[in-house]
């Protein structure tokens, strides 16, 4: 009895430190891979059903801008598209997704899906998605990274090799000096023939 108490307070923790945690944190990071698509579902309250659905850029600077937008309050499955954004929303599933196809570079930067409650500001639905270049990251791990990891694994061979050399010279070292005679006994030896 006590024991499940116990296992069932750290699972409670957990979850409310996890579900903490994505209230403040509201950011999700995407890899941008030039001319691939990004894909994002936006969940929303089925309260919202109707309203109209937006994917918006949030710039650094400045209020968000509407990217594209549906254009009907009705029930049904709707889809726009404008240009390389295309908005699908389908309000008996409580979700509208997002596609942008062949990315750009340009297209790295922080964006949201939000309900357009015009002329009252929109809600944004939570997590924002951070676009990112990801190949960036990767280009300069394999130049940092590569030539640190060649001087570690070179400095090892060395090393090692270093200690197995001095290890056997000394062996051999040993070895001969055992197998002459000790220079010590040596007027004694000739002494007794
Ligand atoms: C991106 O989406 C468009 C439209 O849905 C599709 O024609 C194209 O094949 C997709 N490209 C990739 C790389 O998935």
């Amino acid at each position: 009895m006590g024991r499940t108490r116990l296992r069932g307070w750290p699972r409670l923790l957990l979850l409310l430190w996890v579900s903490g945690l994505r209230a403040a944190e509201e950011e999700e990071s995407q890899c941008l891979l030039e001319g691939r698509n990004l894909t994002v579902q936006c969940l929303y309250n089925m309260l919202f059903a109707s309203n109209l659905k937006a994917w918006q850029r949030v710039p650094s600077q400045g209020p968000p801008q509407t990217l594209i937008r549906t254009n009907t309050t009705s029930l049904s499955p709707k889809k726009v598209q404008n240009g390389r954004y295309l908005l699908e929303d389908d309000p008996s599933n409580s979700a509208f997704n997002v596609t942008v196809t062949g990315l750009r570079r340009q297209d790295a930067g922080l964006y949201q899906c939000a309900i357009d409650l015009s002329p009252r500001t929109p809600r944004v639905l939570p997590p924002r998605i951070r676009l990112a270049l990801c190949g960036g990251g990767l280009f300069a791990f394999d130049l940092s990274s590569l030539p640190l990891l060649t001087i570690v694994l070179a400095c090892g061979f060395i090393l090692n090799k270093g200690l197995v050399f001095s290890v056997m010279s000394v062996l051999l070292w040993k070895g001969c000096a055992s197998g002459k005679p000790n220079p010590g006994k040596q007027p004694a030896e000739t002494s007794r023939s």
